[in-house]
């Protein structure tokens, strides 16, 4: 499926257990494919359990060991009740990726509290409380990872996703914090910012079905949206020993969008 497969070699991640949020769609589902093609279990928890269904099915249909659980992550309980079932299900976790997220476009002076507080929750809480709940685990692992998923955005500010923006940029923050305090336990902790990536539910609703596919396409200096497994490279990279002194990391994969107005020309 992907030329990251060939890249890595075979079974390069046999042994070691994935969990990942929002797995069943997407970037998500891509990555699954990667690390589960390079030998990895995977352990997918998200909300919708027909997705789940669907895509534990997939992957066990090419070889891959993979399980889910219906999580909405930001209800702690129900994050520490699905790690400890990974755990439990597959002896352990050794990469935590933390993917799900919502988002729509808003002008913030029209975002209620509630709109705000929504996003903040899946995307920023949400990956606190999975990186808490599988600390315990990856402590024990010779291989530990925590990926975030986020965008530059974060950075730069994102006008009409101010709430998804503020939430990528506290990640970023979370991710250099964790990188120092957690090293001594052996514990890698990087993101991955991809840019637009062609066939999402991100780039669907906030740039096709807003009529901004070209513009935005226009923006990216390669002139082209990304690909699932761009990004599902980027984590197999950061998850394999070529990433072993790689931690508080910024991967960005986004074509050089970020600096196509930065730039001069
Ligand atoms: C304004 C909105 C809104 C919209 C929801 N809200 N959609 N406000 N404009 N389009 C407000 C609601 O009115 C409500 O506030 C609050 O947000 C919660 O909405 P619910 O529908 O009750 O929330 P919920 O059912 O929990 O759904 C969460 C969601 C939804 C984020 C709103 O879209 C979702 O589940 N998304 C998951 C999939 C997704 O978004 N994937 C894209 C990730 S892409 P009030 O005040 O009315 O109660 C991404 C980056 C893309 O992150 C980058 C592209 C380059
Ligand atoms: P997606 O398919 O919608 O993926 C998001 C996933 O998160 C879904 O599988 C969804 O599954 C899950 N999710 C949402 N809310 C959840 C909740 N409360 N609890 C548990 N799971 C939840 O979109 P995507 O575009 O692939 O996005 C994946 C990641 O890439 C996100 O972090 C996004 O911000 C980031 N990103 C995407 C792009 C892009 O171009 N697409 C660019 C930059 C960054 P359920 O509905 O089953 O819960």
């Amino acid at each position: 499926m992907s030329s990251a497969l060939e890249v890595f070699k075979t079974g390069l991640m046999d042994d070691r257990t994935v969990f990942i949020t929002g797995g069943g769609s997407g970037i998500g589902r891509g990555i699954c494919d990667i690390l589960g093609g390079l030998g990895a279990r995977i352990f997918i928890a998200s909300r919708n359990p027909e997705k789940l269904r669907t895509a534990v099915q997939e992957l066990d249909a090419n070889g891959v060991t993979a399980d889910f659980m219906t999580v909405d992550v930001r209800d702690y309980q129900q994050v520490e009740a699905a790690i400890g079932q990974c755990a439990k299900r597959f002896g352990g976790i050794d990469i935590l990726i933390n993917n799900a997220a919502g988002n729509f476009n808003c002008p913030t002076a029209e975002l209620s509290p509630n709109g705000w507080k929504t996003v903040i929750d899946i995307d920023l809480n949400g990956t606190f409380f999975c990186c808490k709940a599988a600390y315990p685990h990856l402590k024990e692992s010779e291989h530990a990872r925590i990926i975030s998923i986020t965008t530059t955005l974060g950075r730069s500010g994102w006008p009409q996703a101010a709430h998804a923006g503020a939430a990528k940029a506290g990640i970023q923050s979370l991710t250099n914090a964790l990188a120092v305090e957690w090293a001594p336990d052996g514990i890698l902790v990087n993101s991955v910012s991809p840019g637009p990536i062609a066939g999402t539910v991100g780039v669907d609703k906030l740039y096709v079905k807003t009529g901004q596919e070209e513009l935005m396409t226009s923006r990216v200096a390669l002139r082209r949206f990304g690909r699932v497994e761009d990004i599902a490279g980027a984590v197999a990279f950061l998850c394999s020993p070529a990433g072993d002194y790689v931690t508080g990391a910024e991967l960005v994969a986004d074509g050089g969008r970020q600096w196509t107005f930065a730039s001069a020309s």
